[in-house]
């Protein structure tokens, strides 16, 4: 109820300031859904200025944590649906397509996923049998409730071979039909993706468009792949990257945008991957910007999100969902990765949850009619 009274006052309140009652939702209304990712303080509402703007400006949200097997599977015979749930409670409360993230991934899944009870590692039988229960209990759940799930995480290295995980290793190659055949049985409307980072790099992107392939001929159903972008001020290439959203919808899928944020902090090993396993030593010299975001840098961040926001309206009949990995700086991962403690400045909204001015800048570049289309 509360949403709903603060989303009625809050377009008054704007027009009273002057700024646009448009929410970035609406500017993209007809092109794409405009995500964010959410944990507790979003979900149990802790930060009510935050609570507005999220109302106000995002129409789908993606859990950051909860629906990952480490946390909703945590034992063998038990699952954790508290904050599951409530995410999804959330989302459905105000109208959001709810995306659930992620069936399958190697990193932040339980370790006895893959060894029985004398710590061996279990047959292929076995993990066929698990992969099977875990999805189909999760996805069941859910069933109605949510929009589409990120079936498979990060399963494709940046050269295109297929990245050597306890599934790939047990299974086979196999475990990508099946995880994706598994998740179909368990709610059949549900949309079903791929999601992968350095989605930009052309051997990637081509392995990627080989697996969609492969997978529609094997007649799973695939709705979607998500680039994940998690992108730097000068990395990558927007050709390439624009050329990647290109060539995985011409293999006949939607593209989706589904992690978004844009570094400002320097890159000097031109690290480009999001490999949450990968850590580098913290300097001074690393982490430049404690006491603020100087003007240059953030009119540089500022023209990157607009440059990107030109390529998504450019491709609007090929993108169905623009999320971001995040709402505010103070709550971003990168603040962590690939170097721990730094102060990085990457997403929409600042350390004090206000918009950046980006965010009118790009209400205004989607409210241009130009580029609009009917959703598939
Ligand atoms: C990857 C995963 C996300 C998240 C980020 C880091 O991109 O897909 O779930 O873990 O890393 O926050």
């Amino acid at each position: 109820m509360k949403h709903r009274i603060i989303s009625l006052i809050m377009p008054l309140i704007l027009l009273g300031t002057g700024a646009s009652a448009q929410g970035l939702k609406d500017a993209a209304r007809n092109r794409f859904l405009v995500g964010v990712c959410v944990e507790g303080n979003e979900i149990y509402e802790r930060r009510p200025q935050a609570e507005a703007l999220i109302t106000r400006h995002f129409n789908s949200i993606v859990p950051g944590n909860c629906m990952k097997h480490q946390f909703i599977h945590p034992e063998r015979d038990r699952y954790n649906w508290r904050d599951a749930d409530q995410t999804v409670r959330y989302g459905r409360e105000r109208g959001m397509a709810v995306i659930g993230h992620c069936l399958v991934w190697h990193s932040q899944v339980s370790p006895w996923m893959f060894v029985d009870e004398a710590g061996k590692e279990v047959t292929r039988d076995t993990l066929i049998q698990r992969l099977h229960d875990h999805i189909h209990t999760v996805v069941s759940r859910y069933r109605g409730l949510v929009h589409g799930w990120d079936v498979i995480n990060e399963a494709i290295n940046d050269d295109g071979s297929l990245r050597e995980t306890p599934y790939l290793r047990i299974i086979g190659p196999e475990y990508f039909e099946m995880a994706f055949r598994f998740a179909h049985e368990a709610d059949p409307d549900v949309e079903l993706y791929y999601n992968d980072y350095s989605m930009a790099l052309p051997a990637k992107r081509e392995a990627v468009c080989r697996l969609v392939r492969d997978l529609r001929a094997k007649g799973c159903r695939i709705d979607a792949v998500g680039m994940q972008s998690h992108l730097g001020l000068t990395y990558p290439d927007l050709a390439d990257y624009e050329e990647s959203i290109r060539a995985l919808s011409d293999c006949g899928v939607n593209v989706m945008v589904t992690e978004l944020d844009v570094s400002v902090l320097p890159n000097p090993w031109d690290f480009q991957g999001a490999d949450v396993n990968q850590n580098f030593e913290y300097s001074e010299r690393m982490n430049p910007y404690t006491a603020g975001l100087p003007d240059s840098v953030y009119q540089q961040l500022e023209t990157r999100y607009l440059n990107l926001f030109d390529i998504y309206r450019r491709n609007a009949d090929r993108i169905t969902r623009v999320t971001f990995w995040g709402f505010d700086d103070g709550s971003s991962w990168l603040n962590g990765f690939p170097i721990h403690g730094r102060t990085n400045y990457p997403l929409l909204f600042d350390r004090q949850l206000q918009p950046k001015p980006v965010v009118e800048k790009i209400v205004r570049l989607l409210e241009d009619r130009k580029g609009k289309k009917k959703r598939r």
